[in-house]
């Protein structure tokens, strides 16, 4: 139990750019909190002790406003960040090294007492708001951004947006690339200023074809008036 505590905080130390000492993650993590409740829970809805386990992610719920049902299926190094209004589902499942911010929901949407959560593979990034919903499969090192609500499976290494998630026009990324705070890549982050500057530039260059072209065109024009 405390070495995964240990191994939870030092994840933390390396997701969060925000994070500054290991007791102030230990008193002032509302994620690492909840995975702690959530692993006495778990232990107990696995021996079929059920209510207890109820009551035990009811009280995390109450102290940490993360809400993960005692029958989710947890990995190693799960970071939620923030957390408050996150819901995790009985039938989910979670890889290792996933991380989720606030407001995300790992939902069913159907009455099936089956599997009926999604399956979240190894280093998924799940923005903040967003609806991750029934029981589809989001493939390792997939991006699910901010308020986007996913319906489909999701292919590895994916980034999806929007309502219903659609994969997003990217900028290309190393392959190799380590995790990125907020699933935004350190590499090659371009501000919008910059993003600005470059459509500008381009527009230019376009431009400019296009006089070149049509000042040829007149240069042409008189000469075939003078031969017909
Ligand atoms: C989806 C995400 C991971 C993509 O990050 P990125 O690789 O830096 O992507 P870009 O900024 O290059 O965006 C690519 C395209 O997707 C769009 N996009 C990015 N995030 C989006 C979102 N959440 N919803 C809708 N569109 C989004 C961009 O506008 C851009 O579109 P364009 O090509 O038409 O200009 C990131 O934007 C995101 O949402 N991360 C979660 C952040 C978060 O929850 N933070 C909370 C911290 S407390």
């Amino acid at each position: 139990m405390f070495a995964r505590i240990r191994e939870d905080i030092e994840s933390i130390m390396a997701r969060d750019p925000a994070a500054r000492s290991r007791l102030e993650m230990l008193l002032c993590y509302p994620g690492l909190h909840a995975m702690a409740f959530h692993r006495l829970a778990h232990a107990l809805w696995r021996r079929g002790i059920a209510t207890p386990a109820r009551l035990v992610s009811h009280l995390a719920r109450f102290l940490t406003g993360i809400e993960i049902h005692p029958g989710a299926t947890i990995g190693r190094r799960l970071f939620i960040d923030h957390g408050m209004g996150c819901v995790i589902g009985e039938t989910a499942e979670i890889g290792d090294d996933v991380t989720l911010y606030h407001g995300v929901t790992l939902g069913g949407i159907s009455l099936e007492k089956g599997k009926r959560h999604p399956t979240l593979a190894d280093r998924v990034v799940v923005g903040a708001g967003a609806q991750v919903l029934g029981p589809i499969t989001v493939g390792a090192g997939a991006r699910i951004g901010a308020n986007a609500v996913a319906l489909a499976d999701v292919a590895p290494g994916a980034t999806m947006v929007g309502i219903p998630a659609k994969a997003a026009s990217m900028r290309p990324r190393a392959e190799a690339e380590g995790f990125a705070a907020y699933g935004t890549p350190r590499q090659g982050v371009a501000d919008p200023t910059a993003k600005a500057i470059e459509a500008l530039q381009a527009e230019i260059a376009r431009l400019e074809a296009r006089i070149e072209s049509l000042e040829s065109e007149a240069e042409r024009e008189p000469r075939r008036a003078r031969q017909s």
